[in-house]
C-alpha cells in the first residue's frame, strides 16, 4: 500500500522552529527597544546586554538545527500550490535560514567585535571576538547590522502573513502541520 503523504512537521522540527522563533522575535523587539527608547528604557545598557545575551544563543542553536534539517526533509507542500509557489516557499525558507538565522547574528557579533564590546552568551560565557577591534569599521558594522535587522523584520513579517494565508484563505494544513500539539 502506498504510504500516506505526511503534512506534519516532526516534533523535533517543531520545537527547533518555535524555540528559535521565540528567541528571534524577542531579540528583535529588544534590539528595537534598546536603540529607539534608549533614554526611557535602556539608560544603563540593560536591554543591550539582554539583546546580545539572548540573540547570541542563535549562533549555537542554528548549528543543531541545520545539522538536523539536512538529515530530516520537511513534509511535502500541498498539491494545490503551483510549482512556482513551491519554489517561492523554498527560497523563502533558505533566506530565513541564511539571512535571519545566520547572517544577522554574525553581523551583530562582527559589530561588537569591531567595537571591542563583550557578548555574554545567555549571560553565561563570553563569545571570543570575531575580528580585531577597529574604530574605523564601527559605522560600517553598525550600518550592516541595523539594515540587515530591518530587512529580516520584513522577511519574518512576510513569512507570518504567508502562514496566516495558508490557514485562513487556502484552508490547508501548512500552519497546522507546524503547530505543537499539547496533549493533556
Ligand atoms: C551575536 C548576536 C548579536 C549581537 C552581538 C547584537 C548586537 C547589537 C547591538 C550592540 C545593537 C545596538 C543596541 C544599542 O545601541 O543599544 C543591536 C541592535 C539591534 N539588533 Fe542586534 N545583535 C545580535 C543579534 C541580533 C539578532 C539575531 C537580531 C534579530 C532578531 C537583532 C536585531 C537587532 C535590532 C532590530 C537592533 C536595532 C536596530 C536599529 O537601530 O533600529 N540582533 N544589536
Ligand atoms: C509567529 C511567527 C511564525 C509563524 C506563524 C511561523 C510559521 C511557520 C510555518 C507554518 C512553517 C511551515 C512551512 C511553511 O511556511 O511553508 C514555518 C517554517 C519555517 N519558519 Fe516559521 N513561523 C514563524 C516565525 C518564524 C521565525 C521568527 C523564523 C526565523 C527567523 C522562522 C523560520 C522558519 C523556517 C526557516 C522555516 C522552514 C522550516 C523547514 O522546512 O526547514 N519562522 N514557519
Amino acid at each position: 500500500m502506498p504510504k500516506a503523504k505526511t503534512t506534519e512537521y516532526s516534533n523535533t522540527a517543531k520545537w527547533l522552529h518555535w524555540g528559535m522563533a521565540l528567541v528571534w522575535m524577542s531579540s528583535w523587539a529588544l534590539g528595537i527597544l534598546a536603540t529607539h527608547w534608549r533614554d526611557e528604557l535602556n539608560p544603563h545598557h540593560e536591554l543591550t546586554f539582554l539583546h546580545k545575551a539572548l540573540a547570541s544563543t542563535l549562533l549555537f542553536m542554528i548549528v543543531v538545527r541545520v545539522a538536523w534539517r539536512l538529515k530530516n526533509p520537511p513534509p511535502a507542500l500541498p498539491d494545490h500550490m503551483s510549482g512556482l509557489m513551491k519554489q517561492g516557499a523554498m527560497i523563502g525558507h533558505i533566506l530565513l535560514y541564511a539571512i535571519a538565522l545566520i547572517a544577522l547574528p554574525l553581523s551583530g557579533w562582527y559589530w561588537s567585535s569591531v567595537a571591542d564590546k563583550p557578548i555574554l552568551v545567555a549571560g553565561l560565557f563570553l563569545l571570543p571576538p570575531l575580528v580585531a577591534p577597529d574604530p574605523d569599521l564601527y559605522d560600517l558594522a553598525k550600518y550592516i547590522h541595523t539594515w540587515t535587522s530591518w530587512c529580516c523584520g520584513a522577511l519574518v513579517g512576510g513569512h507570518l502573513l504567508v502562514a496566516i494565508k495558508h490557514h485562513f484563505i487556502d484552508k490547508d494544513d501548512v500552519l497546522a502541520g507546524m503547530l505543537l500539539k499539547i496533549r493533556r
